[in-house]
């Protein structure tokens, strides 16, 4: 993560106060414990943000963004965590000493060699296309795709030979390693040991990040065989859902014309390209993620969307649409006619039609209006609402009055009804969604948040979280959770990752949960936000968790009578006597665990329990 020693960076975040970084940016308003303002990374009504100094964090509940000071700096300022760090110890006025450890050298260094073995992939392939024997048919396939050698040059276009080893050898010669070529993701190493080229037989399409780095390759076949493209396997150094394919070369047009075009592929781009639209990005065909939608933020905030005109191409435009209006974006959504991809529709038709259409293209509601409807009439009451539901949440976001109105207008018109019933219905959709955002315990979310990762609240998602931020607080109780659990307790895999950290960072003396966040990916990092972000209920600690630790086991208990109906059922069936009785004895004994438990019997219930615990064996059906 970077070059600089742990202690520094906590020296840093130590001198550093969260709430007054981030109120460079966002004005804030203190609420009892934390501070609270409009998130400034997605369009927030509510606001859903929350700044809770205690736990030197911040939290989005709209968007579930979060994190520490430095992670909040790095989203807003768009710097890596290296120069977050740097930003605040200058303003702390801690020196940043240029020592490093060698384990953080070694990770440096071999980012520092893959970039360098891709950077001598990219030439190696580009060579072999322009003057191999054996790429003649790579030339040919490219020349009968319009792709001459001009636009080999501008796109970095290689070939990579039919050949088990040939980029193997070549790197083999410029002195790195087999297992090098490995890590870049460029060779593959089979069972028996044996390395091979992992793109062959493949026009290759070079991947550059934003700071235009080579990240990747696509490589496609030159005929119909499957898969149509290999890529550079996803590693920490390569993720397709971070990256967005051409973006290197497009941001001065998307800065000049102020919008940006994103499309699905790497044809899709170049095409464009060549055809004087420049300000066109790739997906790669991956669903539209909220980092790329950070991304491209940085370039403009108007986005045309022109995916496939396939059943895939739309579910990924509507998946995109969301994400880039919850950040605030204003999208529209270029319509390909007739099932085809942008490619084929500039080549035919030319950057003249590309423009109209982008002129005409539709807004999000329309897009979403048409959608609903099929593009005919919704004749029956049920179906309008439906569409209604549909796009509500769309128009509850849009930026300012003006854009709703019109939203409004549009749905009006789609469903023939008067401009009042709808906004009438507008209204009390409204009025339903109301204020549930700023609740830290109350799970709640609405349809339309970015990420969905949050299930309904139930008993057992509400103690594992009220578990789990007991122990961030009081590590010592972890310990006995561990004892009585195991090394996994929660069935959230998150906080499972967490509980790890946290048990081994506890040891330390000075351990504050907040340091927790460094060893996490984004999601999780924004998972231990939150959870920091609650309160614990009560001032004994031991109680509560007797608590939590009840209501965990009782789930589970429930949980099993639920699969042992099932299962009776199901042994029934089958005629298999003796496990019809078996199961049925087991529900029984839980049964009547359940009702001591009702009638408020804790006596019996512990003896029932110890009984039933006996006789299954199970562990965290009995729990406690
Ligand atoms: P498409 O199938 O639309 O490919 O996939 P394309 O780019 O238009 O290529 P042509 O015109 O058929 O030659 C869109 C994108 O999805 C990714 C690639 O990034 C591709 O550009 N993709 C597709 C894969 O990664 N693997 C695949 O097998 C297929
Ligand atoms: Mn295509």
């Amino acid at each position: 993560m970077g070059l600089i020693p742990d202690e520094i960076i906590e020296t840093v975040r130590l001198r550093s106060d969260i709430v007054e970084v981030v109120s460079r940016y966002v004005q804030l308003k203190k609420k009892g414990k934390y501070f609270t303002g409009s998130c400034p990374f997605h369009h927030d009504r509510a606001p859903s943000f929350t700044v809770t100094p205690d736990k030197q964090i911040f939290y989005c509940f709209g968007c579930s963004t979060g994190g520490d000071v430095f992670k909040f700096l790095m989203l807003k300022e768009n710097v890596t965590f290296y120069e977050a760090v740097h930003m605040l110890a200058r303003q702390a006025g801690v020196a940043v000493p240029v020592t490093e450890s060698p384990a953080r050298r070694e990770k440096e260094r071999r980012r520092e060699a893959l970039h360098q073995i891709n950077s001598l992939a990219k030439d190696f392939y580009s060579r072999v296309l322009q003057q191999h024997r054996e790429a003649a048919a790579a030339r040919r396939y490219l020349a009968a795709r319009g792709l001459n050698r001009d636009a080999w040059e501008r796109f970095e276009i290689g070939f990579a030979l039919p050949e088990w080893n040939s980029l193997l050898g070549f790197l083999g010669r410029e002195g790195y390693r087999s297992d090098e070529v490995v890590e870049a993701g460029l060779a593959v190493k089979n069972e028996a040991g044996r390395y091979y080229d992992r793109f062959r037989n493949r026009v290759i399409f070079p991947i550059r990040d934003a700071a235009a780095r080579v990240a990747g390759f696509g490589g496609r076949v030159l005929d119909d065989s499957l898969p149509k493209y290999v890529n550079t396997p996803e590693t920490p150094f390569f993720s397709k859902g971070r990256l967005l394919y051409g973006l290197h070369l497009a941001r001065p047009a998307i800065r000049e014309k102020k919008f940006v075009v994103v499309v699905e592929g790497y044809l899709d781009v170049i095409t464009a390209h060549l055809h004087g639209i420049t300000n066109a990005v790739a997906t790669l065909g991956t669903a539209f993620t909220v980092e790329q939608g950070r991304l491209l933020m940085n370039y403009s905030r108007d986005v045309v969307i022109a995916y496939d005109a396939d059943a895939a191409g739309v579910a990924a435009t509507i998946r995109g649409l969301d994400i880039l209006q919850e950040l605030g974006c204003q999208v529209r959504v270029l319509s390909i006619p007739d099932g085809k991809d942008p490619d084929d529709l500039i080549r035919k038709h030319g950057h003249r039609f590309w423009e109209e259409l982008i002129s005409k293209a539709p807004s999000l509601i329309e897009y979403k209006l048409q959608q609903a409807t099929g593009g005919g009439t919704v004749k029956t009451v049920a179906g309008k609402l439906e569409v209604m539901r549909m796009v509500f949440p769309n128009l509850a976001g849009m930026n300012s009055e003006v854009e709703k109105e019109e939203g409004l207008k549009a749905v009006a018109q789609v469903l023939s009804l008067s401009w009042e019933t709808v906004a009438g219905e507008f209204k009390r959709f409204n009025k339903k969604q109301g204020n549930k955002w700023l609740k830290p315990d109350n799970f709640t979310k609405t349809k339309h948040n970015i990420v969905s990762e949050e299930e309904k609240p139930d008993a057992r998602a509400r103690a594992e979280a009220g578990l789990l931020r007991l122990i961030l607080e009081e590590p010592s109780l972890g310990t006995a959770v561990l004892g009585e659990m195991g090394e996994e307790p929660f069935r959230r895999p998150s906080y499972n990752k967490i509980f790890k950290y946290c048990m081994e960072a506890a040891g330390r003396p000075s351990y504050r949960p907040v340091e927790i966040l460094g060893y996490l990916e984004d999601e999780d990092q924004a998972v231990l936000s939150r959870l920091l972000t609650q309160e614990i209920p009560g001032a004994d600690p031991v109680q509560i968790m007797k608590g939590y630790l009840e209501s965990l086991g009782r789930c589970s208990r429930q949980e099993r009578r639920k699969m042992l109906l099932n299962e009776i059922s199901k042994a029934e069936k089958s005629g298999n006597k003796s496990l019809y009785s078996q199961l049925w004895r087991e529900y029984l004994v839980l049964r009547v665990i359940a009702e001591a438990e009702k009638a408020g019997d804790r006596n019996r219930m512990e003896n029932l329990l110890q009984e039933y615990r006996k006789v299954s064996g199970a562990n965290d059906v009995g729990v406690p």
